[in-house]
Formats: structure tokens, sequence, C-alpha cells
């Protein structure tokens, strides 16, 4: 285990769970329909890869990034687009791939983007939520866990940068933070 972890809150193969337990919900309710998977980089970056390989309709990929400025220390979470998509949505089925819902201002600016521009249907697959941090609410159809509020790292989740590539998801000692 990594030295900056106080304790893993998912190992590689309940991760593996989780993921399959999404994809078969998104197989189940789209069936034969193309979907365009719309992964929000960059922390949804390896929970996408795994899911996207266990869908079985037609899957375009397509790469999002929102940047958030919070005003002060009570962030006042407005969110702005940084990289956007290259597909026209139009009358497509739009599922957005998000790593984590905290507040849920991403999640909600970026659906209602996705509405905004026509999609026939726009849904979101998270890996994980934190339902008492949200402000915002998303209607999420496709959760892979909920967790309680505690910061956690790694399967694509970062602190500034880093933990990424670590193949569970932990929770971080709070040293690390001050
Ligand atoms: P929201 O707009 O407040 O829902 O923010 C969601 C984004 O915050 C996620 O896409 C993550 O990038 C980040 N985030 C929230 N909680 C965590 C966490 O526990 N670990 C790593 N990133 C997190
Ligand atoms: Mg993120």
């Amino acid at each position: 285990m990594h030295k900056d972890i106080k304790e893993i809150m998912f190992t590689e193969s309940e991760l593996r769970g989780l993921v399959d337990s999404v994809a078969e919900r998104i197989n189940a309710d789209y069936g034969d329909e193309e979907i365009i998977a719309v992964v929000v980089l960059k922390g949804s970056l390896i929970f996408s890869a795994d899911l996207i390989r266990k869908l079985n309709m037609n899957v375009r990929v397509d790469f999002m990034q929102a940047s958030s400025y919070g005003a002060g220390t009570e962030s006042s979470g407005t969110i702005k687009i940084k990289k956007d998509i290259e597909n026209d949505v139009r009358g497509k089925n739009v599922l957005i791939i998000e790593d984590i819902i905290d507040s849920g201002r991403t999640l909600s600016l970026l659906k209602q983007e996705m509405k905004n521009r026509g999609a026939a249907s726009v849904k979101i697959a998270t890996l994980l939520s934190k339902p008492s941090r949200h402000v915002v609410k998303v209607e999420t159809e496709y959760i892979g866990a909920e967790i309680p509020d505690e910061f956690v790292v790694g399967y694509g989740l970062d602190l500034a940068e880093k933990y990424r590539n670590l193949p569970y998801i932990g929770v971080l000692k709070p040293e690390v933070y001050a």
C-alpha cells in the first residue's frame, strides 16, 4: 500500500465488481442503441476505460473537461467547460461518465449542457457518489457505490494530480493535506 494511504476503500477486485454492476445495468437499459460516452477528464479515465470495455452496444467515445472556480474558501462553485467534445450530440444518446459526485455542480452543468445541445437522452454513470455532500440535485442513473464524506484517491482520482495511478481506491492520511 502507498505510504500516504490510511486505508483501502475498494480493492482492485471490488472495483471490478462495481464496474461490472454498472455495465450490466447500462447494457440492460440501452440494448442495441448506440451511445456517445462523454468521459469527464481526468478523474474518470480509468473507470471509463474499464466500463466501456464491458458495454455491448456501439459506443462513440468523446472527452470533456470542466474546471471549477471557487470564490474564497466557501466554494461558490462556478463551473466552466475547459475542453469540449467533438461530436454533435443532437438526437444522440449521451452517457456522461464521471469518477465521483461531490457537490453535484459539475454534472449538473454538463447534463444541462448536453440537453441544451439537443441530445435525445442524457444519463450519468458515476463510479462513486458522496450523498452527504450534494448541494445541487442531479439525477444520476448509474452509481457504482455511495461513500461517506472522505477524500479518496486512486483508480483515476487525484489530489493535486497525484495518486491517479494507484490500482485501488484509498483514503488519504490526514497529514497529507497539511
Ligand atoms: P462536484 O462538482 O463538486 O460534484 O465535483 C466533482 C469533482 O470533484 C470530481 O470530478 C472530482 O474531480 C472532484 N472530487 C470530489 N471528491 C473527490 C475525492 O474524494 N477525491 C478526488 N476527487 C474528488
Ligand atoms: Mg474530476
